[in-house]
């Protein structure tokens, strides 16, 4: 894999680009250090000074397999930080935008962010008068590309070319996504500025069928229909294991039967605490909010809420198995949105220790998540061991799938626990097991 990569860098060298990233978050660095990687010359920009200081000494804001060891060695070669986005901008060519793109209060998509990047960009170009290249990564509503490229035209009449190219890495895998995506998608009015976005890929070798050239818009939309696509059959696996809990069948079975049909497939069917992450949460309420602008009503508009009552249902399960108890113990097993991260983002964690911080003891373990809770939680107590978090516990909750949970040893935990009670919302744990050391194990779906 070492030497492919080197022959790849020697390859992309005679090719090589300059680009800017705007925003080094998750995408942004990511991108930019796969860039890197790939023989290109990039300036990643942020207005976070602390976040571009640490990055200028090494220090990698967010955890991400793989990330640290590629970003060390380009870093001062191929890739440089800073704030100092003006000068970004006049250096480079290529100009990505990869800022967040949170909800507005009416779930639409606020581009706040993303319009105060550009507009730096308009300004820097208004007086350089050199043609750019932007190419949007941020997740964006449908229409806002062109909208983009009309202010830029308004003001720097053919100097800008904007192009949409959405991001499709999951967290936890951001490195073996970046490297190895499952497509490209460039959208754009002029042909030949897409070709020279795709190409600005081409070291990642990959094929032709997977890299998808259409207009602005499609491009948009290609990224909202994949996301509320997989929040979808996140929402309809959950409500298939609520009727199993209900009727004594296997999630688990039902999920093997049915992706056993190529056109469902096996993936993206396990249930779990219910849609969750940076990004589905909002870019699911935001296409809902698109839709609804054009009075289209339909499934996509019922995803939140079959979600939310998923979540609701496992709030008041909680509940039960405290009703009673005088400030009961939880040991909340997982902070971050899933494994493999350090993102706590609309995590199911969040909002059970909303739910439940003022009636009951929160004892919280996570590997990787727990200096991002404390900055939200100081007061709760932190554990860097699960067992440990379990001691005297009225109620274990297992909300992430981390490996560090699913190994504890049960024999162990029925000792240290006050009440054998859990709430697994990850399917981690063996039901006989957990029968056999008089545990009552609340699962998602589960017989065995
Ligand atoms: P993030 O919050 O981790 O990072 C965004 C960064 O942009 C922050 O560091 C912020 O300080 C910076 N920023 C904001 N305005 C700026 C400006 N004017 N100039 C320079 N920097 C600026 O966000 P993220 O998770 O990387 O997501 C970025 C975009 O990518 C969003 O639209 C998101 O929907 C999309 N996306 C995210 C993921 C993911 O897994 N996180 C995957 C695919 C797509
Ligand atoms: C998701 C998409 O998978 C990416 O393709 C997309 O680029 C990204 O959103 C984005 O736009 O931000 P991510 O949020 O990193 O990636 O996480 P996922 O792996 O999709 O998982 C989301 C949540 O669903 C996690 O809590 C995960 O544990 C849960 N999940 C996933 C399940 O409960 N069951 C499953 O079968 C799969």
């Amino acid at each position: 894999m070492k030497n492919l990569i080197i022959f790849f860098v020697f390859f992309i060298n005679i090719f090589a680009e300059n680009i800017a990233v705007v925003g080094s978050g998750y995408v942004g660095l990511v991108t930019g250090v796969c860039f890197a990687e790939g023989g290109h010359r990039v300036t990643c920009i942020d207005i976070n000074q602390e976040r571009i200081d640490n990055l200028n000494k090494g220090i990698i804001p967010i955890f991400e397999a793989g990330l640290e060891e590629i970003f060390l060695r380009n870093l001062y070669k191929n890739i440089f930080f800073t704030t100092d986005s003006s000068q970004a901008i006049l250096d480079n060519d290529y100009i990505f935008l990869a800022v967040n793109t949170p909800s507005n209060i009416d779930g639409s998509c606020n581009l706040e962010y993303l319009k105060n990047a550009f507009n730096q960009i308009i300004r820097v170009v208004e007086k350089q008068n050199k043609h750019k290249i932007v190419c949007t990564k941020s997740t964006v509503a449908i229409g806002t590309n062109s909208e983009l490229q009309k202010i830029a035209d308004s003001s720097v009449n053919g100097l800008i070319k904007v192009v949409s190219n959405p991001e499709f890495l999951r967290e936890g895998f951001a490195v073996q996504d970046c490297f190895a995506p499952s497509r490209i998608v460039v959208g754009g009015v002029d042909a030949q500025i897409c070709k020279r976005v795709a190409d600005l890929y081409s070291f990642l070798n990959v094929p032709a069928e997977k890299i998808v050239i259409t207009d602005l818009s499609t491009a948009e939309l290609i990224k909202y229909a994949s996301n509320s696509f997989l929040a979808l059959k996140l929402v309809f696996i959950n409500e298939i294991a609520n009727y199993c809990n209900k009727m004594g069948a296997s999630v688990e079975g039902v999920a093997l039967g049915m992706g056993l049909d190529e056109r469902i497939g096996n993936l993206f069917l396990k249930a779990g605490p219910g849609i969750s992450g940076s990004c589905f949460p909002k870019d699911v309420k935001a296409l809902d909010y698109s839709l609804s602008l054009k009075d289209i009503k339909g499934i996509i508009n019922s995803i939140s809420a079959a979600d939310s009552l998923h979540k609701k249902n496992i709030v008041s399960v909680c509940k039960q198995y405290l009703a009673g108890k005088q400030n009961p113990t939880i040991a909340l097993l997982g902070l971050t949105f899933k494994a493999g991260t350090d993102d706590l983002r609309d995590s199911i964690s969040l909002l059970l220790i909303e739910e439940f911080k003022d009636i009951a003891t929160i004892k919280a373990y996570d590997p990787k998540g727990i200096s991002n809770a404390k900055m939200l939680y100081p007061e709760l107590s932190y554990y860097s061991s699960p067992m440990e978090a379990c001691i005297d516990a009225d109620l274990i909750i297992v909300a992430t799938e981390w490996p560090q949970v699913a190994e504890l040893e049960i024999s162990k935990l029925s000792k240290i626990v006050k009440n054998k009670n859990i709430v697994d919302l990850r399917n981690l744990f063996s039901v006989p097991e957990l029968k056999k050391y008089d545990f009552d194990y609340f699962n998602l779906g589960r017989t065995s």
